[in-house]
């Protein structure tokens, strides 16, 4: 692991922030100067300012984001971040974003390679969103949300489409376009009123309240991993295909029903 990346894991900074640390010489592996390109084993001896430091272990964690809380580590407003409503000890970071008032699952790491490739187009890892509209969307409508559809930052590849009531649609979707679903809805002329996400490729909230969190199982931090590890699949078919309801309990891992939730502190 690159020496950034290893000071960031054991909590001491960001990345930038532990670039800064080695420019400044204060970052010492195996008793050298550590460099930007220095590569770090877990047998490796680093120090800050001559202190040994521990690696921290990798943390997964499974929030049920609320609404008005943003999804960043900090708020240049002052608003609640999720990364302060979980309070967790490790360093974890939100693995793309959900708007302030989009409610729903949301994972939080400090295992930036999981993180990125969670977030990369290329995995299609699905999310699944249920959005409150506005009007009654037509079936034409629908078919014309599952098709794709052209947005000011290029077309939309297919979705999965379901009509959960007159004016609730639940969509899955792999791009982690910004407000994509609120634009999309926006594009066929039913404007959003609530969104809230469902499921995070195999991660569903069951058990968990808004405001409340918990670590994933083993078995779940695999299962992404296994999300990440496949390629060029067609839409919507990681654990629930469109049109196939997505709270089957055949699209979900044993061991979400194995879950221990924790509150946030207030
Ligand atoms: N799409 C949106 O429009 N908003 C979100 O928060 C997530 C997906």
């Amino acid at each position: 692991m690159r020496l950034n990346a290893w000071l960031a894991r054991a909590g001491v900074a960001s990345r930038r922030g532990a670039d800064e640390l080695i420019r400044a010489g204060r970052v010492t592996v195996n008793g050298e100067p550590g460099e930007l390109g220095t590569i770090v084993g877990s047998r490796d001896d680093v120090r800050l300012d001559g202190r040994p430091l521990a690696p921290q272990a990798l943390a997964y964690v499974l929030l049920h984001k609320p609404a008005g809380v943003v999804t960043t580590a900090r708020d240049p407003q002052g608003r609640q971040t999720v990364v302060s409503l979980v309070g967790h000890p490790a360093r974890v970071v939100p693995v793309g974003r959900l708007d302030a008032d989009t409610t729903g699952a949301l994972l939080l790491t400090n295992d930036g390679g999981l993180a990125h490739r969670l977030a990369h187009p290329r995995y299609r890892v699905d999310k699944v969103y249920v959005a409150e509209v506005e009007g009654r969307p037509r079936p034409a409508t629908l078919e014309q949300l599952a098709a794709g559809l052209q947005l000011d930052d290029g077309p939309t590849a297919p979705a999965g489409v379901r009509r959960l009531g007159p004016s609730t649609v639940e969509l899955t979707v792999h791009e982690g376009r910004n407000r994509q679903v609120r634009r999309m809805l926006d594009a066929v002329g039913h404007p959003v009123r609530s969104l809230h996400r469902s499921r995070y490729g195999p991660l569903t909230l069951e058990g968990l309240e808004p405001g409340a969190w918990r670590e994933l199982e083993p078995s779940e931090v695999a299962a992404l991993r296994a999300a990440t590890s496949r390629r060029g699949r067609e839409p919507g078919r990681a654990g629930s295909a469109p049109g196939r309801s997505s709270s089957s309990p055949a699209a979900r891992p044993a061991a979400d029903r194995r879950r221990r939730p924790r509150s946030a502190p207030p």
